[in-house]
């Protein structure tokens, strides 16, 4: 019989994720398996290993998660089967081309043997839906951040599905610039956690990095500079014999790319005329980033709306709160669709 549970796969870069919402969005299952250790050593994504490594854990964890909804519904028939769900959904884009195809193909080859519809999800729309994870009743308009691996854009959220992006950044994403950073120290990778963590014991105002944009009265950003800037002051250190101060490096860089992501989110918000704000993408996932956006905006009388720490880096729980809210419009996708690498907001 069918149950009113959507599955939803997510394999749009290095995590494989599957997870489980019933209808009034309870999560029954949130699984990922990360393959940040294959990649760690090339010092960031190799695209080809991605796919291969999708290929190979898809199976397991869509059985894990499968077996994850039985033990949180209390099932006692043996494991919930894929025909009792009410759809299968995916992430269509964007992406690596090669990534979201082994997502699309799994998911359509469901749907067509367990005979139930399927549902695609833009991946943006899924992190700027991580933020219903925490507050169900958030409601447009409101100005989202986006800040990713991928992208950093700022978007006027006029309505569900009406999405006025205000401004992109010209170069580099910010999450790409924590990765750049902690690469040019030989930090390791993925370079947001590690950079975050060396930030906390450090002073943000030790050293006087570049605020590309500030004050260039649009919602566009640059990175690029900042991260030049960085490589160069690490040369300059080097070659004066100076021992470098990793955690107030890490702080300083920190507060030079999020001054100007507060700057341009309030001049939004003051813009828009809106009274919420909410935030999405990996580098969501910072404690500087998270606490200073909601002291400074919260002090300005708006209401800041966090995902869940756990839901900011790549996961399919985002994906399922779209999913589910497709399911109930009946918006399904037709089994000749496509992966869309460069798909939008
Ligand atoms: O959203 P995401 O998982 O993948 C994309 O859709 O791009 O974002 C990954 C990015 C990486 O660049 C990673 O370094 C960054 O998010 N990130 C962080 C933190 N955790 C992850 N950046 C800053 N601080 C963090 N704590
Ligand atoms: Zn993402």
């Amino acid at each position: 019989s069918r149950r009113r549970l959507t599955l939803a796969i997510e394999s749009s870069c290095d995590e494989t994720a599957v997870a489980i919402i019933d209808v009034d969005g309870k999560l029954l299952a949130n699984q990922v398996s990360t393959q940040i250790d294959f990649h760690a050593r090339f010092g960031g994504v190799v695209p080809e290993i991605a796919s291969r490594k999708h290929v190979e854990v898809m199976v397991g964890v869509v059985d894990a998660a499968l077996e994850e909804a039985t033990a949180a519904l209390g099932l006692d028939g043996g494991v919930l089967e894929p025909s009792e769900l009410a759809a299968v959904s995916v992430t269509q884009g964007p992406g690596l081309v090669g990534a979201l195809v082994v997502g699309v193909a799994f998911a359509k080859g469901l749907s067509l043997a367990a005979k139930i519809p399927l549902i695609v999800v833009n991946h943006l729309e899924g992190h700027l839906f991580a933020n219903l994870l925490t507050e169900p009743d958030l409601k447009p308009p409101f100005i989202f951040t986006l800040v990713s691996g991928g992208h950093t854009m700022l978007v006027h959220v006029r309505a569900w599905g009406d999405y006025e992006v205000l401004g992109e950044t010209l170069d580099d994403a910010v999450g790409e610039t924590f990765d750049k950073v902690a690469k040019a120290l030989g930090l390791g990778y993925p370079g947001g956690p590690i950079i975050s963590r060396l930030a906390e014991t450090g002073n943000p105002r030790a050293i006087d990095f570049p605020r590309a944009m500030m004050h260039s009265h649009d919602f566009r950003f640059s990175l690029s500079g900042l991260k030049t800037a960085v490589v160069t002051y690490i040369e300059q250190e080097v070659a004066a014999g100076r021992t470098l101060n990793l955690h107030d490096l890490a702080a300083s860089f920190e507060a030079a790319v999020f001054d100007v992501q507060f700057k341009k989110a309030w001049e939004a918000i003051k813009l828009t005329g809106v009274q919420d704000y909410c935030l999405g993408g990996g580098v969501a996932a910072n404690p500087h980033l998270r606490q200073m956006l909601t002291e400074k905006l919260g002090r300005r009388g708006i209401r800041v709306i966090l995902p869940p720490q756990g839901a900011c880096t790549d996961n399919a729980a985002m994906i399922a709160e779209v999913a589910r809210r497709k399911l109930e419009r009946g918006e399904f996708a037709s089994l000749d669709v496509d992966a869309d690498p460069n798909m939008t907001l």
